[in-house]
């Protein structure tokens, strides 16, 4: 990593994301160690979570180390306390930080001010961490990152933007279909461009799911309404209406491709009443890989380890 804070899939490079699912796939092997002996990561989410929270907090006792998990009510960043002020006392406490919060800003401020790395675990433009567990998994599935094509239906949203840098990154093509007024910010879309033409490949949007999902090797997709729009959730399900992942988009892709989503899913919204329980769906997987891509992560900012550049294509 470029630095020891992770806020950003823009904080990796080509070599080292892949170095993280590399050593993703080594830790899942070995299960537990000591590596992380003596650290504490404290969790700060200003929202709720069944994945992020516990795959962190298992990955570091995996490792050997603690987690303290501090609830939306406890802290009030910026309303009970100034965001540098809590940076500074979580700094002489604790070893890291993960912080799920409503503003990229927040963790910006945050990690500026603190003396201890920082780690997004979610925010209102990126959700890195899962994008790593993404490419951890569709390369458990597809055995490689070459000739690879992703196709997101859905919301441009947190979820859609790490993905697809991630996917520019990866040098794999990544295609997001979404209805006007929903599409990815245009200046992630412009970086994930470059990142895709620095690595071969292409990333593109389009209003079209038909077009998104044709011949692809991934479908994706994630809810419509975020945490923090519930207000916007009519709104949204009238202007994604003809955006939902069913049996029949799905037979637009590649006949062996895979079904993914973040989770939670909202069954019969963005996915079919229980495709997500069909034969292509891996969305179990990757919730399970939250947890081993974390590890890698924590390896990397806490474990002091180098981490070994990989030799699979
Ligand atoms: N996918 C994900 O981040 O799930 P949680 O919101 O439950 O953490
Ligand atoms: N886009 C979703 C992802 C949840 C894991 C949200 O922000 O609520």
């Amino acid at each position: 990593m470029k630095s020891k804070d992770f806020l950003s899939i823009s904080d990796l490079t080509s070599e080292s994301i892949r170095s993280l699912v590399s050593r993703a796939t080594a830790m899942k092997e070995e299960g537990w160690s000591s590596l992380l002996s003596g650290k504490i990561l404290v969790l700060l989410f200003e929202k709720p979570s069944l994945r992020t929270r516990v795959s962190f907090e298992v990955a570091m006792r995996q490792l050997g180390g603690q987690s303290l998990y501090l609830s939306p009510e406890e802290v009030q960043l910026g309303k009970r306390e100034s965001i540098p002020d809590a940076a500074r006392v979580l700094s002489r406490y604790a070893s890291a930080v993960a912080i799920r919060t409503f503003a990229q800003e927040t963790l910006e401020i945050f990690a500026n001010n603190a003396d201890i790395p920082v780690i997004n675990a979610l925010s209102d433009l990126e959700h890195p961490c899962q994008a790593i567990a993404d490419i951890l998994t569709i390369y458990e599935h597809k055995e490689t990152l070459e000739d690879l094509t992703i196709g997101f239906i859905g919301d441009g949203n947190n979820t859609a933007h790490s993905l697809m840098l991630a996917a520019g990154l990866c040098g794999i093509d990544f295609r997001i279909a979404s209805p006007k007024g929903y599409r990815v910010q245009d200046e992630i879309l412009k970086t994930a461009q470059q990142y895709a033409a620095d690595n071969q490949s292409t990333v593109m949007a389009t209003e079209d799911p038909r077009q998104a999902v044709t011949a692809v090797d991934v479908v994706y997709t994630d809810v419509w309404t975020s945490m923090g729009q519930e207000a916007e959730a009519k709104q949204r399900r009238k202007a994604f209406a003809s955006y939902q992942v069913d049996s029949k988009l799905l037979a637009l892709a590649k006949p062996d491709a895979i079904l993914m989503h973040p989770l939670p899913a909202h069954h019969g919204e963005e996915i079919a009443e229980n495709l997500i329980y069909s034969p292509q769906s891996v969305v179990f997987d990757q919730a399970e890989n939250r947890m081993h891509a974390q590890k890698a992560i924590l390896a990397d900012i806490l474990g002091g380890s180098e981490i070994l550049l990989p030799d699979f294509r």
